[in-house]
């Protein structure tokens, strides 16, 4: 399950289960100016696709990291169940989250070994983790969630479109850090989805020119 990542094998089950990663996470990933402004658009982005759902409607957030994201459904007056095969960090999600009291529980869970389990949610999150894995392994992560999620699931990916790619090589060549290691194609999109028992229904960017993310909301499938 791991990949390659600078030279090293890197397994994105196993990474943040580091306490020091696990603290740092947030710090060094959303501080800069433009991690400030990514992560407050990427959150409004991610409220708006749940704004419909009644208020107390508990969302699954698998996996839920720190509660980065789980923070803006709470506010909105959503529920919010966060698993995690990471138990350091949910510990720092939990200390972030102590506000919000029961409205805020967490679970231990390995998306890979959900399957044959029961529909429990409403609706899910599953944000910034496919990409870190090959599709077929995306594709069994996405089947884990949608086991236990009866209708709408909202995933963020990377778009490998042809403009994507051209950014991709000129931020190589400018000595950029690396991206996603596997982002998608809109067919790859429909493929993951429809293994998953899921149809997109709609989609947002942040700004197509300069980002390689989309939000995807998904229904489940009745065919
Ligand atoms: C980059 S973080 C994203 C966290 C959060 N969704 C966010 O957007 O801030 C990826 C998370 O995926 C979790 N993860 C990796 N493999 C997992 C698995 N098999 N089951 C559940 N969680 C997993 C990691 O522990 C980590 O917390």
């Amino acid at each position: 399950m791991g990949n390659k990542s600078n030279g090293h094998s890197w397994d994105p089950s196993r990474h943040y289960k580091d306490v020091k990663v696990a603290k740092d996470y947030d710090r060094i990933r959303f501080s800069s100016l433009s991690g400030r402004v990514f992560n407050n658009q990427e959150k409004q982005i991610i409220r708006e696709c749940f704004q419909d759902l009644p208020r107390d409607t508990v969302v699954l957030d698998l996996p839920c990291g720190t509660g980065r994201l789980a923070d803006i459904l709470l506010e909105s007056g959503l529920r919010v169940h966060g698993a995690d095969i990471s138990d350091e960090m949910l510990v720092v999600a939990n200390e972030r989250l102590a506000n919000y009291g029961e409205f805020f529980t967490t679970e231990v869970i390995d998306a890979f070994k959900l399957s044959g389990k029961e529909p429990q949610f409403e609706a899910a999150l599953c944000a910034r983790v496919l990409m870190h894995f090959p599709l077929q392994t995306q594709i069994e992560f996405l089947r884990g969630v949608a086991s236990i999620t009866r209708k709408r699931i909202v995933i963020n990916h990377s778009l490998n479109s042809p403009y994507q790619r051209f950014r991709r090589w000129i931020k190589k060549l400018l000595g950029h850090p690396r991206s996603a290691n596997y982002p998608v194609s809109n067919s790859e999109i429909k493929q993951l989805l429809a293994e998953s028992g899921f149809v997109e229904v709609k989609r947002r960017r942040i700004n197509s020119l300069i980002s390689e993310a989309v939000y995807i909301i998904a229904e489940r499938s009745t065919e």
